[in-house]
């Protein structure tokens, strides 16, 4: 046995599905520049020659190749040697977490982290939010290990996009809407900065069984903006070319009612209404017992630094190569 394959046996062998998406690239990350863990990937056969992924392998990523549909046995088999197992897949596949849970249960896997990365909130605010926390309820039912991890709105997602090249709820529209006074608060997260959360909850057995929420800075809207206008003008001597579009909430409401079970158009107006109506998705509406008593990342790792909205802000409206 080599010694790259010794010092591998000795870590905490982590598997995850949806590990090149956007939250996953982060926990893939997270992990690998940690040097603590032994990173699996579980992926579609479909997605199996991706250039993403000859470079995950270049990088020491095992890969398991199977669908979220086979079988139990098959399952069962791809779970096998692994500690914890860590959903990110987009959204849509929430719904096909228990079978996962039950093999995971079935092999011996020691915590289940269930496709959360979103906000806090109560039952019944958000139907997004309701159907994960239906999964909660099946994995604490069937007795698995688990933790639950909520990260805000990413910090990209929060800043207006100065672009405006779509309508309605779709993205970047959705980020120029103002919905009220502007002026509650809502926690943000820089994409890169939730890996490296993950890497230290998987060391930490006081995260075992319990909901944790990592955030960066809460900021309200009307900040946000302030921060955009600012910063473009400092890096670019323009102003933003986009401005922002008031939205009372009885007419986000009006949006979330009429809109297509189960579309973006109704997520988008449900977070909407559950970020700056109700005003969850901050810090101490977290911790409360109805939103899940979660456990403050930044109070469990005060060491980590998290990237602020200023800094995002940087990036994101710097002038580009052809400008
Ligand atoms: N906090 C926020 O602001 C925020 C924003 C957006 C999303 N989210 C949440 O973050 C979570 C992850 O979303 P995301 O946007 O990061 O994901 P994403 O970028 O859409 O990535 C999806 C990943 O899932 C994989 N996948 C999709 N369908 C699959 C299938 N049928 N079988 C196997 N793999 C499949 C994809 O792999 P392939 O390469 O095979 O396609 C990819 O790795 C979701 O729960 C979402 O609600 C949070």
């Amino acid at each position: 046995m080599s010694n790259s394959e010794q010092k591998s046996e000795s870590k905490q062998t982590v598997f995850i599905l949806g590990g090149t998406g956007t939250t996953g690239t982060s926990i893939v990350n997270g992990l690998l520049e940690s040097g603590k863990y032994h990173v699996i990937l579980g992926v579609r056969s479909a997605s199996l020659s991706k250039p993403a992924i000859l470079k995950l392998q270049e990088r020491g990523v095992e890969i398991r190749s199977v669908e979220l549909s086979d079988s139990p046995e098959k399952l069962d088999a791809v779970l096998q040697g692994v500690d914890t197992v860590i959903f990110a897949t987009s959204s849509a596949e929430v719904d096909k977490q228990p079978r996962w849970a039950d093999a995971a249960k079935r092999v011996g896997v020691k915590r289940f982290i269930p496709d959360d990365w979103a906000i806090p909130c109560e039952r019944g605010t958000m139907k997004k939010y309701d159907q994960k926390a239906a999964i909660h309820d099946y994995i604490k039912s069937i007795g698995l290990g688990y933790t639950f991890i909520d990260v805000g709105v990413w910090t990209a997602f929060s800043l207006p996009a100065d672009t405006d090249t779509s309508q309605g709820m779709f993205p970047p529209s959705i980020s120029h809407i103002i919905s009220g006074s502007g002026d509650i608060k809502s926690a943000t997260t820089h994409i890169p900065d939730i890996g490296k959360f993950v890497a230290e909850i998987l060391s930490d057995p006081r995260t075992l069984n319990q909901y944790v929420f990592c955030w960066g800075e809460e900021k309200t809207q009307n900040e946000l903006w302030e921060i955009a206008r600012r910063v473009k003008l400092e890096l670019t001597g323009e102003p933003l070319k986009v401005t922002p579009k008031y939205e009372s909430e009885a007419h986000v409401v009006e949006r979330a009612k009429n809109a297509e079970d189960g579309t973006f158009a109704q997520v988008g107006a449900e977070y909407l209404l559950s970020l700056y109506a109700k005003g969850n998705n901050i810090v101490e509406k977290a911790k409360r017992p109805e939103f899940g008593g979660a456990l403050d990342a930044r109070e469990l790792y005060p060491h980590l630094k998290v990237t602020t909205v200023e800094e995002v802000a940087r990036t994101l409206y710097k002038p580009t190569a052809q400008a």
